[in-house]
């Protein structure tokens, strides 16, 4: 089977073809554009302006397929019904309908998590010369798996059953945790996307410098709450700014380099490096909770914030000291952000299940969910 992905959800416009060949998954096309830069500007993404610039970009885009012409060679299409933003995922939406429409091919809604959890699904790229390489040699997640998926919109500890079979665990009551890494990076004066800022800034920091709240990490539940956790950042930055914690950062950035000639380098670094510890803290606290409580056989991390080193080391460490039988998977770094791979991906096992849908009737949904 070979499927074209399509993936508008939010600010990156992506198409992509994977295909089957005896149970091993090739990424023959994978484009992405991203509109970060465009977003930058306004200290985050706009819907209506991530939504025109996927208008603009998708059939150029297509136009680099070799598919492009009548869609020749492709079993199905796949594409990103929901959640996002409502006017960016119209746009997806209404391609891959009209191309479905018009190609006679099959239509296959996916749910942009579901993708997220796919990404860590063994994957060969293929070389221009025809060739495969398998990027990286892993073994595929074992079922029950547990995934924490936390990207920008969502933060979830859902348990995988078997292929297309979700339930949901635990998710945040307020913000995601990428929405936090955002709006921290903004108070810092670090620009967007503010999650690989933070990481960056907090690589020269102290994890220690602050002792910012684990928040609901005994809840009795799983799940999580990361909007007070931003306002602990808020209030701290306002009582440095008014002297009140100036000397306790200081003793804290004594010894780094630079700290000394720009005192207010190192207290960003410091408050990044003890706000990205929290973050860590409370995602591996709450997910090594469901595995005491589940059992699973593998634990998948997914979603933009999968790209965090120190969340991937930290979990990978922690789980294998509570049981180095259960196998822990997190996507190729090229794959942890939006991207329309694991969306063809994630819509050729449901194609495979013969999960197709109307493509006069199918509607974006901004809220859709996984279970
Ligand atoms: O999955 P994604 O690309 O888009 C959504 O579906 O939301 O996730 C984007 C989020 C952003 O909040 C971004 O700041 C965060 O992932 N992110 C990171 C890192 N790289 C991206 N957060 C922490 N550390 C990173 N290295
Ligand atoms: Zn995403």
């Amino acid at each position: 089977m070979r499927i074209l992905g399509i993936e508008t959800s939010c600010d990156e416009t992506a198409l992509a073809i994977v295909s089957e060949h005896d149970g091993r998954f090739v990424i023959e096309q994978n484009i992405l554009a991203s509109q970060a830069k465009t977003h930058a500007k306004y200290g985050g993404v706009v819907p209506e302006v991530a939504a025109r610039e996927h208008a603009a970009l998708l059939f150029p885009l297509l136009y680099q397929m070799d598919i492009a012409r009548d869609g020749k060679g492709i079993d199905a299409i796949a594409v990103t019904a929901g959640p996002g933003l409502v006017p960016a995922l119209r746009i997806g939406v209404e391609l891959a309908k009209t191309l479905a429409w018009s190609w006679h091919k099959p239509l296959v809604a996916v749910n942009h998590l579901e993708g997220h959890v796919y990404s860590v699904w063994s994957l060969e790229f293929q070389a221009p010369s025809g060739a495969s390489n398998r990027h990286e040699a892993h073994l595929n997640p074992v079922f029950p798996a547990l995934c924490l998926l936390v990207s920008g919109g969502h933060t979830e500890l859902i348990l995988m059953h078997g292929h297309g079979q979700y339930e949901l665990l635990g998710m945040t009551r307020d913000d995601a945790a990428g929405e936090a890494f955002d709006k921290v990076a903004k108070l810092l004066g670090l620009p967007y996307p503010g999650g690989p800022e933070i990481s960056r800034a907090a690589e020269k920091g102290n994890p220690h410098a602050i002792d910012f709240p684990r928040p609901m990490i005994k809840s009795g539940d799983l799940d999580f709450s990361f909007a007070g956790l931003k306002t602990a950042v808020r209030v701290f930055l306002a009582r440095k700014e008014s002297g009140q914690n100036f000397a306790r950062l200081r003793r804290a950035s004594v010894g780094q380099a630079g700290a000394k000639k720009c005192p207010l380098l190192g207290g960003v670094s410091d408050i990044a490096a003890s706000f990205q510890q929290a973050v860590v803290d409370t995602l591996v606290g709450k997910t090594l909770q469901a595995v005491g409580q589940v059992y699973p056989r593998s634990v998948i991390l997914s979603g933009g914030v999968s790209a965090n080193g120190l969340l991937r080391k930290t979990l990978k460490d922690k789980l294998h000291d509570v049981d180095p039988a259960i196998t822990f998977h997190a996507p190729d770094l090229s794959l942890t952000g939006d991207n329309a791979v694991m969306i063809a991906l994630a819509g050729l096992f449901k194609a495979k299940r013969g999960e197709f849908c109307d493509p006069l009737t199918l509607v974006a949904d901004p809220n859709l969910r996984l279970a």
